[in-house]
């Protein structure tokens, strides 16, 4: 009986080795390909391009560049990772946390007029699992913080390969920031981009040459890189089947408790982020670093494989839309069904049970799942006094579970799947 993961990798094995193989040999303060990355990046998204060791970086750079008067409200997603909101507080702002819209997991538009009387300064829209929100939706929220003199921020992290008929993906934004970090469709392990216009290039660059002034740790990158081979491998067909999957299954009561290998690898990781959110008075100085060319050229490979995957993800999707029964598919976001989303996850709901109830069924069927791994930051304690009622952000937090999608699945691994949801829900 074959059994699904709950994520796969897009890297085969073999590049992945060859990468980790590459951390241990090359030189790792070699920079030198950061004009021809920064030159392709900049004709993909058609506006200036800045690496930068991660988003919260990105985050934390963006928000020294606009110079804000102290204690202004930034709005942003609930679901985020703590740094996120630390890098607001660090920067001596406040976070102003709003509602999601089930149908596109970014900001509901109800909440809009809510950033107006809280005088929000930046709304920050991040796009979750891939998700394509109508783009008229998106035409009014640019249109309602201009009008409101709120500078709109881009999340474009989990967004890459969305397909926008009217502008392009990460244009929306005064500044589009995405993560690149391991998963990620555009991935170097670690590291972030910046993109922006012409205008505020200048001051952006002044502060990336400022503040990126260390070099990445080859230990670093080995322990992540590794850690991510180990994962492919054990989420492999054989492997997983034999081993990984029943280790699950036999845990499953063990709910939120990370594997004791992921807590020896947090250790190591150094933007490990805890479970529980930790205070932080600044950034340590070893988040500041530069990507290298090892970084370089592993985020030129996953770009080149980009196109590939989504649409072998489209192709996925497609398919558990049209033959996953009808009923099942009455909570899920109403973006999954706009093809040019991009599927870095399937989210799915089903009559308000928890994820993990839905995790359970799903495991009968030989199905391992999770959600969300972002926190649900407004009940973070040491966000406690920014906390707001958020009733559909909880859903999506705390009721959503990702099924399947993989473009490494083939039409037997697709039907089979589809096979197992529905009768797990009989
Ligand atoms: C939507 C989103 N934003 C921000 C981040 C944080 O990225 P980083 O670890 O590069 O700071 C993540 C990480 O996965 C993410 O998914």
């Amino acid at each position: 009986m074959n059994s699904f993961p709950r994520f796969k990798s897009s890297l085969s094995l073999k590049d992945d080795i060859s990468f980790l193989t590459k951390i241990l040999v090359c030189d790792f303060q070699n920079f030198s390909l950061k004009s021809q990355a920064t030159k392709v990046l900049k004709e993909k998204f058609c506006r200036e391009v800045f690496f930068v060791s991660s988003f919260r970086i990105g985050l934390d750079i963006v928000l020294k560049t606009l110079n804000l008067k102290k204690q202004s409200f930034i709005a942003v997603s609930p679901i985020n990772i703590p740094d996120v909101v630390n890098a607001i507080l660090i920067n001596d702002q406040k976070p102003f946390f709003y509602d999601l819209d089930l149908n596109d997991h970014i900001i509901h538009e109800d909440e809009l007029q809510k950033l107006k009387e809280n005088n929000v300064n930046v709304l920050i829209i991040t796009y979750l699992s891939g998700l394509k929100p109508k783009e008229e939706k998106l035409q009014r929220i640019h249109k309602f913080c201009k009008e409101n003199n709120i500078i709109l921020v881009e999340d474009i992290t989990q967004g890459y390969g969305i397909e926008f008929g009217g502008f392009n993906f990460g244009s929306l934004g005064r500044f589009s920031i995405g993560s690149t970090s391991t998963t990620k469709f555009l991935c170097s392990t670690y590291g972030g981009i910046i993109l922006c216009d012409e205008s505020d290039k200048e001051v952006v660059n002044s502060l990336v040459q400022n503040l990126l002034i260390n070099s990445p740790s080859r230990l670093i990158y080995f322990y992540k890189h590794f850690y991510f081979l180990l994962i492919n491998l054990v989420t492999s067909g054989f492997l997983f089947k034999c081993l990984m999957f029943p280790l699950l299954k036999r845990s499953k009561n063990s709910k939120n408790q990370k594997p004791k290998l992921q807590h020896l690898f947090d250790k190591i990781d150094v933007f490990n982020d805890e479970f529980l959110a930790q205070p932080r008075k600044k950034f340590p100085k070893s988040f500041y670093f530069n990507l290298n060319n090892w970084a370089f050229s592993f985020m030129m490979k996953s770009l080149k494989n980009m196109n590939a995957v989504i649409d072998g993800r489209r192709i996925m999707a497609q398919k558990l839309i049209s033959e996953i029964r009808e009923d099942l598919l009455s909570d899920v976001p109403l973006s999954l069904k706009d093809f040019n989303s991009s599927y870095y996850h399937f989210p799915f709901r089903y009559q308000g049970k928890s994820q993990i109830e839905l995790r359970e069924i799903l495991l009968r069927v030989n199905i391992d799942s999770v959600g969300y791994g972002l926190n649900y930051c407004p009940e973070e304690i040491i966000f406690k006094e920014y906390k707001r009622n958020l009733p559909n952000a909880k859903k999506i937090k705390f009721e959503t579970i990702f099924l399947p999608i993989s473009e490494k699945y083939n039409a037997d691994d697709v039907t089979r799947i589809i096979k197992g949801i529905n009768e797990a829900f009989k």
